[in-house]
């Protein structure tokens, strides 16, 4: 089969496409025939070396969606023909920029026949990610004021909906060309993360009692400043370098700082499923920016972090 593969971390050249053998499933596994792959910035992270990968060479991403085409011993509930969708892979294990993956059961939900494997694999990693922040993290409730960094983003543009699909008040940062968008999926308020006075602008929206940081480190004390009394901050972004917690403001509001990982997620097949029953029902959209053939792979690596687009690049083989 053909799988893009890194043998030695470093730029976006370093992936090339390789014919490989077909892998089989172990016990408590599943063999994916992906149909669709997300392009995440971790996936970047390993291919430098930032994060460790798992080994050498080593099959990059985290998401796929497609037909299981085999099962591994002790595999309940699920059949070859199944559509599913999977994410958690490419970190402990290899990854999905492949045309078959393979996935332990626990990291793998069906996929409704409503949602294209395009828009499943778009979902993955930032839908568990969001859901992980908001429902899990900050204990989200409803008529609360919600604040999503980057709300045009991969995790940012999901976060807007689930968040307003819970019945928060969502107030959301952007680059004005999504603006329009943003609004039209649930957001009460949209605002240019440029703008000078966007600490003001984000309180007369309303002080958020939740905040989702999808950059996280030089954002904590603009967040410290803003939040509501008793607010939970959730720090997605990368670990490339220190978040400042400001005591201040901090202990002023017993504000909450939490960071985490989404690989951490405890049930991420649950979440999984949730997630697919409000894209079922077009409660929580993904938007599929552009796709791209599985031997681009290296130019939708280049595109995730250096390119503006609102909602996810996928690959598809
Ligand atoms: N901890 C975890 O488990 C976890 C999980 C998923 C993602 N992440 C991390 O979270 C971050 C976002 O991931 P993603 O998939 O959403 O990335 P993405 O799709 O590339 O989105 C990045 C977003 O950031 C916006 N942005 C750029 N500069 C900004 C600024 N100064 N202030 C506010 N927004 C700004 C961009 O808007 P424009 O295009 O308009 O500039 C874009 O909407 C990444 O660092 C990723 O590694 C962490």
């Amino acid at each position: 089969m053909r799988a893009i593969r890194y043998h030695e971390t470093g730029g976006p050249e370093v992936l090339q496409l390789d014919d490989v053998d077909v892998p089989e499933p172990g016990h408590g596994e599943v063999r994916i025939e992906a149909r669709a792959i997300g392009v995440n910035p971790v996936d970047t992270y390993f291919r430098t070396g930032e994060y460790p990968p798992a080994e050498l060479p080593m099959i990059p991403g985290s998401d796929v969606a497609g037909v299981v085409d085999a099962v591994g011993e002790g595999v309940e509930g699920f059949a070859a023909g199944d559509r599913v969708y999977a994410t958690g892979l490419g970190n402990d294990r290899q990854g999905t920029y492949a045309e078959r993956v393979i996935a332990p059961t626990g990291l793998v939900a069906e996929l409704p026949e409503e949602v294209s494997f395009a828009e499943g694999a778009a979902m993955a990693l930032v839908g568990v990610t969001a859901w992980q922040a908001l429902v899990f993290h900050a204990e989200l409730e409803p008529a609360e004021a919600c604040l999503v960094h980057s709300g045009s983003g991969g995790v940012g543009h999901v976060a807007v909906q689930l968040a307003a699909a819970a019945g928060a008040r969502v107030v959301t940062t952007a680059s004005e060309a999504y603006h329009d968008h943003l609004r039209d999926v649930g957001a009460h308020a949209v605002l240019d993360y440029r703008r000078d006075d966007l600490a003001d602008a984000v309180r007369a929206a309303g002080p958020p009692d939740v905040i989702l940081d999808t950059i996280t480190n030089e954002y904590f004390p603009f967040d410290a400043e803003v939040a509501a009394e008793r607010a939970r901050i959730v720090g997605i972004g990368n670990t490339a370098s220190e978040a400042t917690v400001p005591m201040g403001p901090s202990k002023g509001k017993d504000l909450r700082f939490q960071l985490m990982s989404m690989y951490n997620t405890d049930d991420t097949r649950a979440v999984l499923s949730r997630l697919a029953r409000l894209m079922a029902a077009g409660t929580v959209v993904p938007e599929v920016a552009r796709t791209y053939p599985l031997a681009e792979a290296s130019e939708a690596q280049r595109d995730v972090l250096e390119e503006s687009f609102l909602g996810k690049l996928v690959l598809e083989p």
